[in-house]
């Protein structure tokens, strides 16, 4: 048995920043442990930017910031919080740049910022468009430089829960397939989100929910997980990511008339509106007729070579490579994405979870900033001030904790799940499932969803689950198996698919990303509250509770 003071689980943004606060506590042993390399985790993948009221432009103010943020969550989110993001933001932002960001800059020397969706004044800290690559690069050297042990390629299986507190969590080392306990103080997830529920994504193959799964089987509710965001511009034929920062550097969206529908949909901010709202306009210029061979084009050919080359290179490249367009003399043919889970793990805003002793930070925790919208450029902001503060607090956690001995059968248990998955000799690979899955939630709970396509949605999860009960393994060996780990992965997925069809089922309402045809407006009254989803012994228990508002009075959202 491997025991540290404590353990992150995850090696994005949030984990990393969280190891790197944690580490100034004096003798404190602070160990990662991530199912695939830090420097390849889906942070990397973050284009156009970070936010943060830095001041350039002069009319901006944390107060604004706190304000578009509120806005975007269609009135969800918890104000304290988001009050304590939009705070923190240009502080965490010089610290990264003390630590060496190398962000790209404005004619007078200073970070450069970039207009985006829902914000009122150009906002967003970037480098080029791989501003989330240059920060999980920085924090990594970080890492390294503090000497934190990170366990590379361990996926992690179980958090182990006993008497109400976190233990540590039980582990399978990918390249020897050895099981091992890690006992720990403390236990944070910064395990990223679920993308991978559905088939259009920009996310990561590996993006699978593990941490939400985990934490909801241990006990601990899953908040608000209704709410997934479509990220407007994703490549047609792989749903790869085309930043916000295209249109942020005025590219404009196109249907099959030429026209820029946009201005129908949101006169004033256009294609700036938030992600929401740019989702569901293209959605609806596919669905009414005037697509283009299911999609909607994105042009950014007026913005011209040189500022396309500076600005936007890795877009130009990932348009050429994976769709065969070059944006320097081509439209580029783009359509909503699964992009972004604003639910998660349920956390205070020090990332303290309903379980003692467990900690979740960044996207699979639900603190909850984003509420039913998230805007473009809080991601990579709130995986940095929330890992800074989560990973102070579950330093201080361990300094003060017992560490406690663990009884054997967590790991008994945890053993005799994986054997029995690898002595399933017939049953059906897990490929064909996780494949029926993606399709079936695009389709059922995609950008618009209703009463009729939620409740078929329900029993296909259910039907997916009798399938998952009988899926077998064919590699049987130890070195390496990713049919195993993607076996695994399956079962995360079909836990999460399930609270949130249940959550979007139950939520009479139209908000932010969550858009029900059947029930097209905001209810305030009825639906002004957050969705707690439990796991019960059949399936999800849902409960709510309320949301904290300090001084943003909800009203009509216009963009
Ligand atoms: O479009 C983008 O560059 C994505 C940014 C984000 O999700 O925050």
């Amino acid at each position: 048995m491997v025991t540290h003071d404590l353990i992150i689980v995850g090696a994005g943004l949030a984990g990393m920043r969280a190891a790197i606060e944690a580490i100034k506590t004096p003798d404190l042993n602070v160990a990662i442990i991530s199912k695939i390399h830090p420097v390849r985790s889906h942070s990397g993948a973050a284009q156009g930017g970070i936010n943060a009221a830095l001041g350039n432009a002069a009319e901006d103010s944390i107060e604004s910031h706190t304000f578009d943020t509120v806005k975007g969550s269609d009135y969800l989110g918890d104000q304290d919080a988001i009050e304590i993001m939009c705070q923190d933001a240009p502080g965490d932002i010089y610290e990264l740049e003390r630590m060496g960001a190398i962000f790209s800059r404005d004619k007078n020397g200073r970070i450069a910022q970039r207009p985006f969706g829902g914000a009122a004044y150009p906002r967003a800290c970037y480098a080029a468009d791989r501003t989330g690559h240059a920060i999980l690069h920085l924090l990594y050297e970080q890492l390294m430089k503090g000497g934190v042990m990170v366990y590379e390629e361990w996926h992690v299986i179980k958090l182990v829960v006993e008497d109400g507190t976190a233990r540590g969590v039980v582990a399978i080392n990918l390249l020897s397939g050895k099981l091992h306990r890690i006992r720990a103080k403390a236990v944070i997830f910064a395990t990223g989100g679920y993308g991978r529920v559905f088939h259009n994504s920009t996310n990561a193959h590996a993006n699978t929910g593990d941490g939400m799964a985990l934490a909801y089987r241990a006990g601990a509710p899953l908040m608000d997980m209704e709410f997934v965001q479509f990220h407007p511009t994703t490549l047609k034929s792989t749903g790869i990511l085309i930043s916000e920062a295209a249109r942020g550097e005025g590219g404009y969206l196109l249907n099959s008339e030429g026209e820029r529908f946009m201005k129908k949909y949101a006169p004033n901010a256009l294609e700036l509106a938030s992600r929401d709202v740019v989702s569901r306009s293209e959605q609806s210029e596919i669905e009414e007729g005037r697509g283009i061979d299911g999609c909607v084009h994105l042009d950014i050919r007026h913005l011209g070579r040189d500022k396309i080359l500076k600005l936007l290179p890795q877009i130009r490249d990932l348009s050429i490579t994976f769709e065969g367009v070059d944006p320097i003399d081509e439209p580029i043919p783009i359509r909503p994405g699964a992009h972004y889970s604003m639910g998660g793990i349920q956390a205070s805003v020090d990332g303290m979870t309903s379980i003692k002793g467990f900690f979740a930070a960044g996207e699979c925790a639900c603190v909850s900033v984003h509420g039913a919208n998230r805007l473009g450029g809080n991601s990579l902001l709130e995986a940095v001030v929330f890992g800074r503060r989560v990973g102070a607090a579950a330093a201080k956690f361990a300094e003060e904790a017992e560490l406690a001995d663990w009884s054997e059968s967590a790991l008994k248990d945890a053993a005799a799940e994986i054997a029995s998955l690898l002595n399933r000799i017939e049953g059906e690979p897990y490929p064909k499932i996780r494949q029926d899955l993606q399709k079936m939630m695009i389709q059922y709970v995609g950008v618009y969803r209703d009463r009729e396509k939620l409740e078929t949605a329900r029993v296909k999860v259910s039907e997916l689950k009798a399938r998952y009960e009988n899926v077998s393994i064919q590699d049987l060996g130890d070195v390496f198996n990713t049919d195993l780990l993607g076996a695994l992965e399956v079962g995360n997925l079909l836990d999460l698919a399930e609270a949130i069809v249940e959550g979007a089922l139950n939520r009479e309402e139209s908000r932010g990303a969550h858009s029900r045809t059947d029930f097209t407006e905001r209810d305030d009254e009825n639906w002004m509250k957050h969705t707690m989803a439990y796991k019960a012994e059949e399936g999800v228990k849902l409960d709510y509770s309320n949301v904290t508002k300090t001084k943003y009075e909800p009203t009509i959202r216009k963009y």
